[in-house]
């Protein structure tokens, strides 16, 4: 049966970088997975009180989070840290507590920056998170997608280099789902 990765992405930015690493890490999937980008923008912020009464977005949200096997987090660097947008959408699936949608779910980080660092404080405080949150973390490859205007060719897309190493970094998480699904 076909494994579906869900597929989060921290920005909200027309013509985002981060998005782009996302669709192209979902074409570079082998057969037998597709990935699909789970739509984090619309949802309201989270408080506590809305485990009592969720809103119809979050029900609907966590309902995708549950229908797939894996989840990949493409992200920029906010002043160091995740993005708001995807710490919220990260919030309001773990809540009510006792039922959050994370846990046991395969995961990896791949961050990208227009700077040097590559997104690493973003990786680094995600990857905090969900280990609280008990996901299987993939360790290696680390995907820090520094300087990334110099990743795209002519046209735009990731150029070679880069599509290679992402592809090593698509069958090293396939790998990592297998082992832990298995
Ligand atoms: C940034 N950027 C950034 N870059 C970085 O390497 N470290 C950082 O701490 C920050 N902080 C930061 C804060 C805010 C509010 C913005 C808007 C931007 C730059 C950012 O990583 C870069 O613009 C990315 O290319 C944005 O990703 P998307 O939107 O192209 O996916």
């Amino acid at each position: 049966m076909t494994k579906k990765i869900g597929v989060l992405v921290g920005s909200l930015r027309k013509d985002s970088n981060s998005e782009l690493v996302a669709k192209s890490a979902i074409d570079l999937l082998p057969e037998g997975y597709e990935g699909e980008i789970l739509e984090i923008g619309h949802l309201p912020f989270y408080n506590q009180d809305h485990d009592k009464d969720s809103p119809q977005e979050f029900v609907e949200f966590r309902d995708k989070v549950k229908g797939v096997d894996a989840i990949l987090f493409v992200t920029p660097e906010y002043n160091r840290s995740v993005p708001a947008v995807l710490k919220n959408a990260i919030d309001l699936g773990s809540r009510p507590w006792g039922e959050s949608v994370w846990g046991g779910k395969p995961a990896a980080v791949f961050s990208s920056s227009t700077g040097a660092i590559g997104g690493f404080g973003a990786t680094h405080h995600l990857r905090q998170s969900l280990a609280f949150l008990d996901m299987p973390l993939m360790g290696q490859p680390e995907v820090y997608l520094g300087n990334f205007m110099d990743s795209l060719d002519e046209s735009g897309k990731l150029d070679e280099r880069t599509t290679e190493f992402l592809k090593d970094a698509v069958d090293a998480f396939v790998a990592h789902i297998e082992k832990h699904l298995n």
